[in-house]
C-alpha cells in the first residue's frame, strides 16, 4: 500500500463548496489518520494564486473539532504542506496537462490514483473531464471523479450530461455525489431496518399508514438565487435528497450490502413509482415579511431573481409506489426554504391499534393515538417513537411519550460530516453512497413530466411569509390523504 499515492485536485477550488466543505473534510481525514500515507491535494481554478495564497485560503475553513483540539495546530501546518495550486482554464488541455506534470512530481514514482473532485457548474463539467481525461489522468492506477449536482435539470439534459460524462470515463470512475446519503442517520436507515427484528415486520402497508419526509431551512436563497431560479426546490431538493431517502426507507430487503446490490433496489423502487400528478403537488413560493423590526427579504427581492419568478422555493408532494409492499400508502414529501426552522426528518406514522381497549383515553383524537417513528436527521439527530404510555399514579391515564434515542446523549463522538464519509469512500472505491446513472434517469422519469406541466400551465406558486410554516396548501394536500404533518404537533 506504501507504494501507492493518491492526488486529489479540487477542480473549482476557490468556489463556495470547495471552501465550505470539502477542504474541511479533506482535512478532518486527515486529522483522524484516514489518508493514504501519500497524499497530495490540489487546488485548480481560474484565478492565479500562489500554492501559499492557497494555504492561506484554505486554512482560514479548517477548524478542530471540539473533542480534538489536541495538536489541531500543528496537524493543520502538516496538512496545509500538502496542499498545493495550479492555476488553469477549464477547457484547456495543455493546463490540465500542466497539472498532471505536477501530480507526476509528487507520486516520484509510485503508483498513481487520481481523483478529481468537479466543484464547478454544470455547463463546463465535459469541458473539465475531457481535459482531466485526456491529459491528467493516472497511467498507473485508477483516475476517479467525483460531480455535484445538478446532473442536468430533467430526464433530456441529464442523459446527455451522462452521454458526455461517459464518451471520458467509465461508469464505474464516476462518483455522483448526493450528500445526503453520507449523513449519518440516512446510512443509519438499513441498520436500523435490517439489523433489528422490531422494525422489518412492520415496514408495509399492513402496519405502515404513511411516511413523511420533511426537508425545511429558515433561510432563504440568500446569494444563491441566480443558480436557484434555474432549478427551484423539486430539483434542489426532492428529486435527488428527499427521493434518495424515500428509496433506501423503502427498498425490499437487498442480497449484501454491495454497492450493486444496494442500487439494483433502490432502481427498483424508483421504477415502480407512479407517475405523479400534478393535482398531488402544492408549490409555494417566499414573501416579504417584517418581524420584530426586522424585514426578511422575499424570495423576488434577491437582484439575481427575476421579479416575476414562477420558481418554487417550497413544495409538498404525494407519492406512491406501485409495489405489493407499499400500495396505498401515501409517502408525502414537503420541502422549504425561508420557514420557521431548520430540519430535516423521516417520519413514520403506524396505523391505529385495532379494536383498541383504551379508545376512550382518546376521545375522538385517534391521530393521537397512532405511534410515530421519528429519525430526525439533522439537526441534533435523534430516534425516537411515540407511544402511548400510562401515566404514573392511580386511575388510568394515557399520554404519548417519546422512546427516545438522541445522539448527542448516547454517544459522546462528533458526528462526521457528510462530505468526510463520502471523500473516504470515493478514495477507497466505495460507491454504495453514490448514485448510480439508472438510478438518475428513474428519478428524473419520476419528476420530469411534472416539472414539464409546472413550467408549460406557469402554474402559479401560493406564497408565505419568509419564517412561518409555509403553505397552508400542503395541509389540504396531507388532508386528502387522511394525513396531518408530523412535524407541526408538539414532539417532545
Ligand atoms: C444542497 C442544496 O444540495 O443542500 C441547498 O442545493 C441546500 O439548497 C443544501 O441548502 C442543504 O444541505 P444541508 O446538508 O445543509 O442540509
Amino acid at each position: 500500500k506504501d507504494e501507492s499515492t493518491v492526488s486529489i485536485t479540487v477542480v473549482g477550488a476557490s468556489g463556495d463548496l470547495a471552501k465550505k466543505k470539502i477542504f474541511p473534510a479533506l482535512f478532518a481525514l486527515y486529522y483522524e489518520d484516514f489518508l493514504p500515507k501519500h497524499f497530495t491535494i490540489y487546488g485548480y481554478a481560474r484565478s492565479k494564486m500562489t500554492d501559499e495564497e492557497l494555504r492561506n485560503m484554505v486554512s482560514k475553513t479548517l477548524t478542530c473539532r471540539i473533542d480534538k483540539r489536541e495538536n489541531c495546530g500543528e496537524k493543520m501546518e502538516e496538512f496545509l504542506k500538502r496542499c498545493f495550486y495550479h492555476s488553469g482554464q477549464y477547457d484547456s488541455l495543455k493546463n490540465f496537462a500542466e497539472l498532471g506534470k505536477k501530480l507526476c512530481q509528487h507520486e516520484a514514482g509510485r503508483i498513481a490514483n487520481r481523483l478529481f473532485y468537479l466543484s464547478i457548474p454544470p455547463n463546463i463539467f465535459i469541458d473539465a473531464v475531457r481535459c482531466a481525461s485526456s491529459s491528467a489522468s493516472s497511467t498507473s492506477g485508477w483516475t476517479r471523479v467525483i460531480v455535484e449536482k445538478p446532473f442536468g435539470r430533467d430526464s433530456e439534459s441529464s442523459a446527455a450530461l451522462t452521454r458526455g460524462l461517459k464518451q471520458y470515463l467509465k461508469e464505474e470512475q464516476i462518483f455522483r455525489i448526493d450528500h445526503y446519503l453520507g449523513k449519518e442517520l440516512v446510512e443509519n436507515l438499513s441498520v436500523l431496518r435490517f439489523s433489528n427484528l422490531i422494525f422489518e415486520p412492520l415496514w408495509s402497508r399492513q402496519y405502515i399508514r404513511n411516511v413523511q419526509l420533511i426537508f425545511s431551512e429558515d433561510f432563504g436563497t440568500e446569494g444563491r438565487g441566480g443558480y436557484f431560479d434555474h432549478y427551484g426546490i423539486i430539483r434542489d431538493i426532492m428529486q435527488n435528497h428527499l427521493l434518495q431517502i424515500l428509496a433506501l426507507f423503502a427498498m425490499e430487503t437487498p442480497i449484501s450490502l454491495d454497492a450493486e446490490d444496494i442500487r439494483n433496489e433502490k432502481v427498483k423502487v424508483l421504477r415502480s413509482m407512479r407517475p405523479l400528478k400534478l393535482s398531488d403537488v402544492i408549490i409555494g413560493q417566499y414573501k416579504s415579511h417584517t418581524r420584530g423590526g426586522v424585514t426578511y427579504p422575499g424570495y423576488t427581492d434577491d437582484k439575481t431573481v427575476p421579479k416575476d419568478s414562477l420558481t418554487p422555493t417550497f413544495a409538498a408532494a404525494a407519492l406512491f409506489i406501485d409495489n405489493a409492499r407499499w400500495d396505498g400508502v401515501p409517502f408525502l414529501m414537503k420541502a422549504g426554504k425561508a420557514l420557521h426552522t431548520r430540519r430535516a426528518e423521516i417520519r413514520v406514522q403506524f396505523r391505529h391499534v385495532p379494536g383498541n381497549l383504551y379508545n376512550r383515553n382518546f376521545g375522538t383524537d385517534l391521530d393521537q393515538a397512532t405511534n410515530e417513528l421519528v429519525i430526525r436527521v439533522q439537526p441534533d439527530e435523534a430516534i425516537y417513537l411515540k407511544i402511548n404510555n400510562k401515566v404514573p399514579g392511580l386511575g388510568m391515564r394515557l399520554d404519548r411519550s417519546n422512546l427516545n434515542l438522541h445522539y448527542a446523549a448516547r454517544y459522546s463522538k462528533e458526528i462526521p460530516d457528510a462530505y468526510e464519509r463520502l471523500l473516504l469512500d470515493a478514495i477507497e472505491g466505495e460507491r454504495r453512497l453514490f448514485i448510480r446513472s439508472d438510478e438518475l434517469d428513474a428519478a428524473w422519469a419520476l419528476f420530469t413530466p411534472l416539472l414539464k406541466e409546472l413550467e408549460k400551465k406557469k402554474v402559479h406558486p401560493e406564497y408565505y411569509p419568509y419564517g412561518s410554516r409555509g403553505p397552508i396548501g400542503a395541509h389540504y394536500l396531507a388532508a386528502r390523504y387522511n394525513v396531518r404533518w408530523g412535524d407541526l404537533g408538539l414532539d417532545q
